[in-house]
């Protein structure tokens, strides 16, 4: 894995040669409106993964060719949230009850479980642990792939949680004031969270939504905090989740309440703008969004969005959920 990071990011060096103004976007699926795409991970085979709120659903979306499978309704739960990779074709994921029309989350619905896809006529879906204690579980990252630790974000007491997706183990490892929901408005603080990768010190990063901050947070194989929690980029929007630049550098940030991706330099903090308006339907609501993991996508990240149920543009106009494709190649 760290061989084929390298010689890509020695390729992307190698291909920067000019700079693009707007990236190409493309819709690769979209649903019916009234859906919400939450969160998105990336197959080795390059298939997508997207996890529905609203309904308890998880779709395989393969990007060559713009289709999408309906792959496992789970039951108990009515949406499904953050999720990442474990092991080959083996995901960790949150779930639990969230309402989207009145943007409440159940305390105490929220559970983790695993996406098995190793098998070939069957997809393997178990729920690992209830977590009883938790608000609202919404992004997660795999910090022990070899334990099957993960870290999840609970937005509503704004804390991270260590999980161990094959045992159910569970423990609060870091509780911070920059994690907490805002004094007034919608309950959702830390929002998105994403780990740099290996090999090295850790640093986790991660979105409070109604704090309108991108953030990070050293921390230790165990998931603990090794230093202060340090606010990167102020004042970008109501951020959800993002994705890491494979080689590092940078964060590909959704403001779901603007409409707007954002490239954000973990160094220095510069938030640019990089598709979408408020008013405009390129990305309603976006969500998430992850890097493509063959030759074929390494420079495209793929963004979910909610179709603008939560803010409908311009007052009115909502969509169906999609997955768009924006080619940053040298941005
Ligand atoms: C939100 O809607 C759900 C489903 O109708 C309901 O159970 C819940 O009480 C509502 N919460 C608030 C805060 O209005
Ligand atoms: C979550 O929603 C499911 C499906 O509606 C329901 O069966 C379950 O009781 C809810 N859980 C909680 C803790 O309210
Ligand atoms: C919202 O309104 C503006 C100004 O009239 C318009 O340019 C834009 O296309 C509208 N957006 C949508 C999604 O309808």
């Amino acid at each position: 894995m760290f061989v084929s990071h390298t010689l890509v990011c020695l390729s992307l060096l190698l291909g920067t040669t000019q700079a693009v103004l707007a990236p190409p976007a493309r819709t690769v699926v979209q649903w019916d409106v009234g859906t919400w795409a939450e969160n998105i991970a990336v197959r080795s085979n390059g298939h997508l993964i997207v996890t529905m709120l609203g309904v308890p659903e998880i779709w395989s979306v393969d990007p060559f060719t713009s289709t999408k499978s309906l792959i496992a309704t789970l039951t108990g739960v009515t949406g499904v949230t953050g999720i990442d990779e474990l092991a080959h074709d083996v995901f960790a994921f949150a779930a639990g009850n969230f309402t989207i029309a009145n943007a409440t989350a159940t305390p105490g619905s929220y559970s983790i479980w695993t996406l098995d896809l190793n098998a070939k006529t069957k997809v393997k879906v178990k729920k690992t642990v209830d977590v009883p204690g938790a608000t609202l579980l919404n992004g997660l990252a795999t910090l022990d792939a070899v334990k099957g630790d993960v870290l999840v974000s609970d937005s509503g007491l704004g804390n991270v949680i260590r999980v161990n997706a094959y045992t159910g183990a569970t423990k609060v490892v870091i509780s911070d004031p920059a994690f907490a929901p805002p004094a007034e408005g919608l309950q959702l603080g830390i929002n998105g969270i994403r780990l740099s990768s290996r090999p090295g010190p850790r640093t986790l990063y991660f979105n409070n939504w109604g704090n309108s901050f991108f953030g990070s947070v050293p921390v230790a194989s165990d998931g603990t905090a090794l230093g202060p929690v340090k606010i990167i980029a102020p004042n970008v929007g109501l951020l959800d989740d993002f994705a890491l630049s494979p080689c590092g550098g940078y964060a590909w940030d959704l403001a779901e309440g603007q409409n707007e991706l954002f490239k954000i330099s973990l160094e220095s903090g510069e938030a640019t703008r990089i598709a979408g308006a408020p008013d405009s339907a390129l990305i309603p609501g976006g969500t998430s969004a992850v890097f493509g993991r063959t030759a074929k996508d390494r420079d495209v990240v793929y963004v979910t969005t909610s179709g603008g149920l939560a803010g409908p543009i311009n007052g009115t106009y909502v969509e169906g959920a999609k997955v768009v494709a924006f080619n940053v190649r040298g941005l």
